[in-house]
């Protein structure tokens, strides 16, 4: 099938390099230039594991443009999937998503295109968007423009750093319209995920166990649904452990313990239980945020979507207070901050809780140094008027630091040679924001160890 993807982000691009590896043919569209121009050489602008690896194997089916007139008249499906960050009000900005809209429709030209909502979108937006293109092309083509189009939601469910294995394995597909012939497209598109036919990538092997991928097809507005309240959920899962976490600490008992016992209940799950300093990233803060937003819109409170967002905030005032708690002042003190993206193999800052983290800090006097495996590059790009300062090792973040915070559970933080750091530091604190680490073994090496729960 000739699909066209706009946006090519996270998510654009990751849909779109998986759907040329499969077999379609697939031109994804970007109105940033240097972002298209880096593509068409090869090369990712984001941090995603094996994606330029997908990319030079899925080559021959792939394509890169800026143009919509070279996009959107051969395709069968285009899939919509730029950005909707938060507005202050937590609805998203939905102003992308209306350009490209009017995009699409000033060029729509083949018999039926399905045009796919993928990015994260209220509920409500597939009408929204099907008005826009319409009206595009009504005024293109100087009339009625019935049956060219049907519009549908995929919501995606990748998660970043392992996005290339949730694309091609992913627990469920879900589709929705209010068109049989727009879902009858999108379920023959995604027929060689859905069976498992094609052959896995070296680099992201098939699960052994991994069987028929389920598909939930739909109509619109469940679609639309089904994307916030997922991530609803799992928002609320790390918060619920955050909040016994908190119980946890006052009555003496081990947070890590708790989640391990209510985790092995299957009803339960033991993931999305890890306690610490909470969720980040572009999706958790947003989705939840609009999820609210949109409620009030029909007079309804979430207030337990609410709680989730509250208890998440405390997390990182409580990084702050543990801080006080230990050094007393902040102001002059110099604190290490490991870690910057919102969480490990992903150079992605939106909402990152080290961003935060820093600001508070900053703002009551600290020195902040950080390190991070993958992001600094990024950070320096998006963040670097806070004055963070950036190292290039473990080992120089922490020297002459009055305490450090693990914020993000890199792998590499895990294997730190902690007791050899410990003199380098003014005084061996250690904030464990994830509960990675071994506190026994800190305390021995002269660390005070406290973990943030
Ligand atoms: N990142 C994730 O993990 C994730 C997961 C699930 C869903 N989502 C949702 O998917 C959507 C995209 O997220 P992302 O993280 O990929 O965003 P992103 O910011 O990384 O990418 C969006 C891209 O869209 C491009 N763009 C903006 N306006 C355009 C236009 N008019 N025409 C063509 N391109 C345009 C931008 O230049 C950018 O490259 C969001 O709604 C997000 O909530 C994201």
């Amino acid at each position: 099938m000739n699909v066209a993807i706009i946006g090519t982000g996270y998510v654009g691009l990751t849909t779109g390099v998986c759907l040329a590896y499969i077999g379609h043919s697939v031109l994804c569209l970007d109105t940033d230039l240097s972002k298209i121009e880096a593509l068409q050489a090869g090369k990712i602008p984001i941090y995603e594991p094996h994606l330029e690896d997908l990319l030079a194997e899925a080559q021959r089916n792939l394509r890169f443009t800026t143009s919509y007139s070279e996009a959107i008249p051969d395709a069968d499906v285009v899939f919509i999937a730029v950005g909707t960050p938060p507005t202050a009000s937590g609805s998203p900005n939905l102003e992308y998503l209306s350009q490209a809209a009017q995009s699409i429709g000033e060029h729509l030209a083949g018999e039926f295109t399905v045009i796919v909502n993928k990015s994260t979108v209220p509920i409500g937006s597939g009408n929204w968007v099907g008005a826009i293109v319409r009206r595009a092309l009504e005024q293109r083509q100087g009339r009625k423009a019935n049956g060219a189009f049907g519009i549908a939601s995929n919501p995606e469910f990748l998660r970043e750093g392992v996005a290339i294995g949730d694309s091609l394995y992913p627990d469920r597909i879900v589709i929705g319209s209010d068109e049989e012939r727009a879902l009858e497209i999108l379920y023959t598109l995604y027929r060689p995920v859905l069976d498992q036919t094609f052959p896995a990538p070296v680099f992201v092997p098939r699960p052994e166990d991994k069987g028929a991928v389920p598909l939930v097809s739909t109509d619109l507005a469940s679609a639309e649904l089904i994307k916030y309240a997922a991530n609803a959920f799992l928002a609320l899962k790390i918060s619920f452990i955050n909040e016994i976490g908190q119980l946890a600490e006052r009555v003496g008992a081990d947070i890590r313990e708790v989640a391990r016992g209510i985790g092995l209940d299957s009803r339960i799950g033991s993931r999305f239980l890890s306690a610490g300093i909470g969720w980040g990233g572009s999706c958790f803060g947003k989705d939840t945020a609009a999820l609210v937003a949109t409620a009030s819109e029909y007079g309804l409170k979430m207030p337990i979507v609410e709680a989730a967002r509250e208890v998440n905030c405390r997390q990182r005032d409580h990084v702050i207070e543990k801080l006080l708690q230990e050094l007393k002042i902040l102001k002059g003190r110099t604190i290490a901050l490991l870690g910057l993206a919102f969480k490990p193999n992903t150079d992605d800052l939106r909402e990152s809780p080290a961003v935060e983290i820093a600001q508070k800090l900053m703002v009551r006097g600290a020195r902040v140094k950080a390190h991070d495996p993958i992001a600094m590059d990024r950070f320096q790009r998006e963040h670097c008027h806070l004055g963070v300062e950036l190292c290039p090792t473990v080992e120089a973040t922490v020297e002459e630091c009055d305490a450090v915070v693990l914020v993000t559970e890199w792998t590499e933080y895990r294997e730190v040679d902690w007791e050899a750091l410990a003199p380098a530091m003014r005084s061996p604190v250690i904030l464990d924001g994830r509960l990675i680490l071994d506190g026994d073994k800190l305390s021995r090496a002269g660390f005070r160890y406290i973990g943030i729960n």
